[in-house]
């Protein structure tokens, strides 16, 4: 059992700067940080979640001696993973999904997609639908243990550099299948992580 624990909530503007941070680790081409304003404030159809440690950790004092910081600044840093969703009548379609490079093989990711599940089932979703780079492999397995499955290509897709996108979409939401594989997942992930969620 992995020893932090975990809160799962909705994401809030003052985490910007973390959700940023770890965007730029996981990806080419991070977004503006205006669209992630809209997309908390003004997208009522837009649901953005953070899971983070429920205990911030201090980040190494840093010193600059010859700077007008004589005595260091230190920060909190407690984001690990962020996601987000839009319902969209029927379809829930995941924007983006990223887990910290130090945080991942947890389980966080999973943790992620199913609190995104639970959203969509509420939402009165039926299916949720992603596009995931062709050479991801690491997380289409993820998506797959989840029950997606291939739906198509979107040639040229990347606009850094060109990549197909792959199109994957869930089963049905409300399938016996598709509950019990989230049943299995959460059982499985309580093994080896704790959380609570907030939303
Ligand atoms: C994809 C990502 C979110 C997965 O996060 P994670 O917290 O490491 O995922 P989990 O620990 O929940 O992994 C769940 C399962 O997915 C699969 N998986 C995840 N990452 C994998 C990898 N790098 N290689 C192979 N399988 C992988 C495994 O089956 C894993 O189960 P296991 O650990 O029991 O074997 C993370 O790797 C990431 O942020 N990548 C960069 C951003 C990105 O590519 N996002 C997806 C955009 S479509």
């Amino acid at each position: 059992m992995f020893e932090e624990e975990f809160v799962v909530e909705p994401m809030r503007m003052e985490q910007l700067d973390q959700v940023r941070r770890i965007e730029r680790a996981c990806f080419p081409t991070p977004w503006p940080r205006n669209a992630y304003r809209r997309e908390i404030e003004k997208n009522e159809r837009a649901h953005y979640l953070v899971v983070r440690t429920s205990e911030p950790a201090q980040e190494p004092q840093r010193q600059f001696p010859l700077s007008i910081f004589p005595f260091g600044r230190s920060g909190s840093r407690d984001v690990v993973g962020y996601c987000g969703v839009w319902v969209m009548l029927d379809e829930a379609h995941i924007t983006t999904i990223a887990v910290d490079p130090d945080y991942r093989r947890l389980g966080l990711g999973q943790l992620l997609i199913i609190q995104m599940a639970r959203i969509a089932l509420q939402a009165r979703a039926t299916r949720m639908t992603l596009e995931v780079r062709m050479s991801n492999e690491g997380a289409q397995r993820l998506y797959r243990k989840y029950g997606f499955s291939d739906g198509g290509v979107r040639p040229r897709y990347y606009s850094d550099d060109f990549e197909d996108a792959l199109i994957m979409r869930s089963e049905e939401l409300k399938s016996p299948s598709f509950a019990e594989r989230m049943d299995a997942g959460e059982e499985e992930l309580r093994r080896r992580v704790r959380w609570t969620t907030r939303l």
